[in-house]
Formats: structure tokens, sequence, C-alpha cells
């Protein structure tokens, strides 16, 4: 593409941008797509062109096909999952290290996506208030930075035993923790990291579905007992359910005093940190050895953008370095290469749009958007908690509120029914987006909120709209 085509075709494609973000905010479109499997791909043909082509006709299509297949993450109406990719701060800062076209093979190969990353990484442990004692990387999603976690557990529980004979050498199974409601990511971690399903304890939880520290000392002394090797707990710090909270501070009084790894999942619940009032939630994270939390999600970062802090950097690079003669240069004594911070070779210049995000909406700016969020999930909770047939199942420390409508004598099965019922209704109206979970062996609805869009107002109306298809089974004729 010649450059000229590339402004043309750019301006074309911001002022796109702009537009489609426009109707989401003003929610015009159905917030979950209505596509059915297969229908986006039948609409263009199975084989590549052979010619070149305009690419007018692919805005055309953006618009006509490809748009009726995205569920709209940024319609304020949009209260399933978790809040992500929001700021278009952000968006421009991701537009930007596409432009650049960096590669941050070493410090050398591009000396500002390097500094950016280690300054951007730093302003966020600042605002998170934590101490100068944590370095930070930007990895691409919190599985990967949980498998870097587990892997330099491992590391330091066997002296470094992926130099020698790797896990075939050890005599002693390694064992890892994290409770039954933890991201089903570190699980896969686990795994990955070669301590075999058989060796992941899921520790039970107490009635606020956090992890029991009790049953996490019981466990470690019964695998000591039994002459495994008690490696590493990870501990979750707003689970993927509920939000529940694992109380790090007792967790920490267990991995010190047995010399385990801590490291702490705060994917999504990690940006509420950036409030002084929230923190007590993680009193004792300064006793972890790593923490992964997502810019990407609730605090506005376009995805991908984990960032994962660690205390020992050093361990980390001696973990994960390799040294090749074409990487090597003469600024690497005095130098980050963060190549050796992960596991992928070649990054991006994902600081940009952290840096971006940031600049645009100063930290107050942030913080005044999170408690608007926390303030929404407050206060349907009270509407929930006030009215008669509905249950509020899990506190609410952060934006989730879980909840069910119990209609008089129905449990079980039909309840599950009823509760998909009213849901699914609500979702293929259009007019909003949740997302049921199970908790325990039954079904439950999640509402979450941090969609930059979202007001009052439509809090209001979803509440409405809930009482609508739960309790009357249809929309009210108003
Ligand atoms: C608590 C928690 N941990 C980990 C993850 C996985 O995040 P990622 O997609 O960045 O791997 C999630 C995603 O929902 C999560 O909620």
């Amino acid at each position: 593409m010649e450059i000229e085509e590339f402004r043309r075709l750019g301006h074309e494609v911001v002022d796109w941008i702009a537009d489609y973000r426009a109707r989401t905010s003003r929610g015009e479109l159905p917030v979950m797509s209505r596509v059915t499997p297969g229908d986006t791909r039948a609409a263009f043909p199975a084989a590549p062109p052979a010619e070149p082509q305009s690419l007018d006709a692919a805005l055309d299509e953006l618009t006509r096909v490809i748009v009726p297949g995205c569920t709209h993450w940024q319609d304020p109406r949009f209260f399933a999952y978790f809040p992500s990719n929001s700021s278009l701060a952000a968006v421009l800062g991701d537009f930007l290290s596409t432009g650049l076209a960096q590669l941050g093979l070493n410090w050398q190969a591009s000396p500002a996506l390097t500094e950016l990353e280690e300054l951007t990484t730093d302003w966020l442990r600042q605002m998170l208030g934590l101490s100068g004692a944590w370095s930070g990387v930007i990895q691409d999603t919190a599985s990967t930075a949980t498998l870097v976690a587990l892997i330099c557990a491992r590391e330091r529980t066997t002296d470094y035993a992926a130099a020698r004979g790797g896990l075939q050498a050890s005599e002693r199974p390694l064992v890892v923790y994290a409770s039954s409601q933890s991201h089903s990511s570190v699980e896969k971690a686990a795994l990955l990291a070669g301590f075999g399903r058989e060796n992941l304890r899921v520790v039970a939880v107490d009635d606020r579905f956090g992890m029991s520290a009790e049953a996490l000392r019981r466990a470690v002394a019964a695998d000591k007992a039994a002459g495994r090797l008690p490696c590493a707990v990870v501990a979750t710090i707003g689970s993927t359910a509920t939000t529940a909270v694992d109380p790090l501070e007792e967790i920490a009084g267990v991995t010190r005093a047995q010399g385990l790894w801590l490291h702490v999942d705060a994917a999504m619940a990690g940006s509420a940190m950036i409030l002084p009032e929230c923190r007590p939630l993680w009193q004792g994270i300064e006793a972890a050895d790593s923490l992964v939390l997502n810019p990407h999600k609730w605090l506005g970062a376009s995805f991908d953008c984990s960032t994962y802090f660690v205390r020992d950097p050093q361990h980390l690079v001696r973990v994960m370095s390799t040294n090749p003669s074409y990487l090597r240069t003469a600024a690497d004594a005095k130098v980050r290469n963060f190549r050796d911070w992960g596991i992928p070779l070649g990054r991006r210049f994902r600081a940009l749009k952290l840096w971006l995000l940031i600049r645009e909406q100063g930290v107050q700016g942030l913080q005044r958007r999170l408690r608007r969020d926390l303030e929404h999930a407050r206060w349907l909770a009270a509407q929930i908690d006030s009215t008669p047939g509905w249950q509020r199942l899990a506190p609410v420390p952060f934006q989730t509120v879980c909840l069910r409508h119990v209609p008089p004598g129905l449990q079980g099965e039909a309840l599950d029914t009823h509760t998909l019922g009213w849901v699914r209704r609500i979702n293929e109206s259009g007019r909003a987006y949740l997302t049921p979970a199970m908790l325990g062996e039954h079904w439950m609805v999640r509402v979450s909120f941090g969609v930059e869009a979202t007001e009052h107002e439509h809090v209001a109306a979803l509440w409405r709209q809930m009482r609508d298809e739960a309790e009357r089974g249809g929309p009210a004729v108003r």
C-alpha cells in the first residue's frame, strides 16, 4: 500500500471506528450478536482473492457483515463476563504500536519500547500502592503470566532442576494449591508447567467463596506427610464467578512458614487497587512472590495488556533467559531485555496503550470511573436485597453482583430452567447482555459492571427488565 493511500484509508478507518463507538455507546445495536454459527464465514468467498482488491469494499463489508457478527462489549448495556477494551486513548496507543512497527527482541532493537514498558508498569505499581520491591512486565494474558509464575515456583523449589534433568529427575512430586474458585487458567498452567493434575490440590472455600487458609494448612501438611513437595499457592483476588477474595495475609502465613511460592491472580479485580479504600482486600500482598492483573479488563486498556509483577526479577531472568549470539549487545549489562521476563522472544509495543490511557484519564479519572462502577454494583445489590423473590448469592466486594430470582416453591432443575430462561430472553432481546454461570450445582446470573458508557440509567433499566422477564415471564406493557 502506498503511503498516501494509507493516509486516506486510515482517516476513513478512524472515522469508521468513531461512528461505531458512537453507535454502541448510544445502544443502537443489539448487544449480543444474533448471528448463528457459520453465518459470518459463509458471507465471504471460501478461496482467497487471486488479484489485488480495493479495501474500500472491505470497509463496506465490515459494516454489513462483520458488525452483525460482533457482540458489543462497549455497549452501556453489556453486563456480561467482565469489562474489557474500553478506552479510546488505548485504542490510539494500539494503532501507534502497530504503526511504529517495533519488535522488542532486546533493548537495542527498540530502546523506547523497553523503557516505556518499564515506566508504565512502574506507574501502575505506584497507582496500586505496591512497594518499590516490585518490578513489572507486560504479558499477553493472565494465563501466560500464571504459567510463568508456576514455572518460576517450580525452579525455585527444585533449585533449578530445568537446567539439569527437569521434572524427570525429581524424586518427590511437586504440589500446587488453588481454591475451587480459581480460574481455569491456573489448572492449565499447572498442567503445562509439568505438575500434573494429580498434584494440583483444590482447596476448599469458606461461605464467602474465599480460600480457607486452615484447609490450605491441612493440605500442605498432608502432602508433606505423604512425601510430596509443596511448591506454590495461587491465591485469587476477585474470582471469576463471584469476585471472591482469598485471605492473602493468612495464606501468606502458610506460604512463608513452608517456603512456598505465592502467586496472586488479580486479573480482573486488581484494577480496583488503584482505589486506596479497596486495598484492605489484598492486605498481605507484599508477602507474595508474583502478581498478575489485567489492565485490559476493568482498567480500560485494549486487549492484550496483562501486567505481571515480581519481587525477584533476577530469579525470573535466570529461569526464562536464553542468550543466542545474534541477540547479544554491548548494552546488555545495563538494560532490561524483556525477552528474559517471559515466554515469547518478540514483543509488541504494548506499553503505548497503557501510557496513553493513564495520561488521558489521569489517576483520578480512572479512580472516578471505578468508584462509579462499584456504586452501580452496590445499588443493584441493594435492590436485590430489598425485593422479595430475589436472592443475592455472594458478597459484592467489587463490581459484580451474583443473583437468582426464586419464585415460591421453585428449586433444583426447575429453578435452573427458570434462571436460564429469563437470562436467555434478556440476551435475545438485544437490550442487555448478562452471563449465567454455575455456582455449586446450580445456575445463577452474574451482572458485571464496568463499561465506560454505563451510567445509572442503564443499571436502572436493566433492573426493570430483569423484573419484567423473571417475575412476569416477559416484558410488561408500559
Ligand atoms: C480471575 C481470572 N484469572 C484469569 C483470567 C484469565 O485471563 P486471560 O484471558 O488474561 O488469560 C480471568 C479471565 O476472566 C480471570 O477472571
